[in-house]
């Protein structure tokens, strides 16, 4: 009988956290849930009703309406916006351009942790995002901080839209997301940082694979340890 328990995923975009918190998840027979696709399904609400996303009050008097709600399986973490699936809608440059600043929204920070840690409630689930270690999950048995360079995560992004709707120059995508990384890092509410007991994982010349067998060690020494 294997002890199940909770795991922190934070780092900045592109690092490979969701696709690589999924292939763990799915490893380890774990739950798998995605805090930024939340996130982005509100911005994506607030888009949908032509609200003003630089509105904080306008944006905040959504949240008592909105029934978003998630659909964690095997192979996705679906997100729903008053019962529709959002899930293929949220990864727009549109909701790209404005999800930070939504997320550094106080009310909306609130109504999404509580939800968080309601799911979480099941024990044996690994949860990525921004505040996971911080806020959400602060005593999650194995914390991790999943980084790589701003290039590499940019070309990581930019091979991921190549040839789709979504495609953009690299130069472009580089910007985005080091806008992102910037606003997340330096919000006051829950902002990114590296938590003192966090386990920081460099992917920048690592496959996907190898990130993947890392993280499954950590998990399997935590386990050992605790
Ligand atoms: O996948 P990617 O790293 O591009 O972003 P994401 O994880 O889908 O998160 C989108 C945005 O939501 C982030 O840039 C943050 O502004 C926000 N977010 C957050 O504030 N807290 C979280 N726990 C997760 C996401
Ligand atoms: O969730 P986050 O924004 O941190 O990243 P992601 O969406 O999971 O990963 C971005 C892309 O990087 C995906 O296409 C992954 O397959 C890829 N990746 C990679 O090529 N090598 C790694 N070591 C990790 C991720």
């Amino acid at each position: 009988e294997h002890k199940k328990i909770a795991i922190a995923v934070d780092g900045p975009a592109g690092a490979g956290k969701s696709s690589i918190s999924k292939v763990v998840a799915n490893t380890l027979g774990y739950l798998y849930i995605d805090t930024g696709a939340m996130y982005r399904a509100v911005t994506w609400a607030v888009l949908d009703q032509d609200l003003n996303p630089d509105d904080q009050g306008q944006v905040e008097s959504i949240l008592p309406s909105l029934e978003l709600t998630m659909e964690p399986s095997d192979a996705s973490c679906k997100v729903f916006i008053k019962g529709r699936d959002v899930t293929g809608l949220i990864r727009q440059q549109a909701i790209n351009d404005n999800v930070s600043k939504i997320a550094s929204y106080k009310a909306v920070r609130e109504y999404l942790v509580e939800r968080q840690q309601a799911m979480a409630q099941v024990g044996g689930v690994i949860l990525d995002g921004r505040d996971i270690g911080s806020v959400v999950l602060p005593d999650a048995e194995l914390k991790i901080y999943l980084t790589a360079s701003v290039e590499a995560r940019a070309k990581r992004r930019w091979l991921e839209v190549k040839g789709t709707d979504n495609e953009q120059p690299l130069v472009e995508i580089q910007e985005s997301v080091q806008n992102r990384d910037e606003m997340d890092k330096n919000r006051k509410e829950s902002p990114l940082v590296c938590v003192e007991d966090a386990i920081v994982v460099d992917s920048s010349n690592l496959t996907f694979e190898e990130t993947v067998a890392h993280i499954l060690t950590l998990v399997q020494e935590t386990i050992e340890h605790e």
